[in-house]
């Protein structure tokens, strides 16, 4: 079985408002995008990983990143698309003989190889799945004036996360309809769902973070200590 990454890093990152993409911002001294790669090249059930960025950018992840870092499982560099889905579609294009796809935001630096190993035995179970979080706040369901309508019980919730993994040959066979049908999706898992296949959701981790804004570069430098230097 060959099992193959997908990392995205063909955003914007326009609400961290750094000036830089914010997948370049450091971490003790490393650049946000090292620390995914890092976990997925050192797991041995991982065979290979495309990395998909903005054309302007591709020469900064080669020198500065994936050569710089020695990422040998990097086969590929892709050119991404305006929007997230555009940029999996990219990635997916380019993948042959490969089974499994694990699908991951390269602005979630903290995953680790529980989470990776738990998605490759779902995806086999399951053909799809994506880890998560119970979230910490009551969430609302309101209508179109802010009024609540309901309030779902927080354990029926579940704030999703990457990695989102996959049989490759479903996800492939959805992303390529939901392009052709310009069918709007926010995440990988709403692609197969659009289809009627059901995901399962495993348990994620509070520290896989998506780093979005400012405040989560805090967030991310304290999680990092906690996780690594104490
Ligand atoms: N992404 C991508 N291609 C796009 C848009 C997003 O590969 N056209 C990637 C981003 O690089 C990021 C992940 O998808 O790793 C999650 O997206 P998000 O957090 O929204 O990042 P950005 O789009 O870069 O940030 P912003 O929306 O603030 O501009
Ligand atoms: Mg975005």
């Amino acid at each position: 079985m060959s099992v193959g990454v997908i990392v995205l890093a063909a955003g914007k990152g326009s609400r961290m408002k750094a000036g830089i993409n914010k997948q370049f911002l450091e971490i003790d001294e490393k650049p946000i995008l090292y620390y995914s790669l890092d976990v997925f090249e050192k797991n041995n059930k991982i065979d290979f990983i495309v990395v998909v960025c903005s054309p302007d950018e591709e020469e900064t992840i080669k020198s500065c990143i994936i050569d710089k870092y020695g990422f040998k499982k990097v086969k590929k560099l892709v050119v991404g698309g305006n929007e997230r889905k555009d940029s999996v579609l990219n990635g997916l294009k380019v993948m042959d003989d490969v089974d499994m796809v694990l699908i991951h935001d390269g602005a979630r630096p903290f995953i680790n190889n529980r989470i990776i190993d738990e998605g490759i035995e779902y995806t086999l179970k399951f053909n799809c799945c994506a880890c998560g979080v119970m979230p910490v706040d009551t969430i609302k369901v309101v209508d179109g004036e802010r009024f609540s309508k309901h309030t779902p019980r927080r354990s029926d919730l579940i704030a999703v996360q990457t990695p989102q993994c996959f049989k490759y040959d479903l996800i492939r066979e959805c992303h390529e309809k939901v392009n052709r049908e310009g069918i709007e999706v926010t995440d990988d898992t709403s692609v197969v769902e659009y289809f009627g296949h059901k995901v399962y959701l495993y348990e994620g981790s509070y520290n896989n973070i998506k780093i979005t804004t400012p405040k989560d570069m805090i967030m991310a430098k304290q999680i990092y200590e906690n996780l690594f230097t104490k």
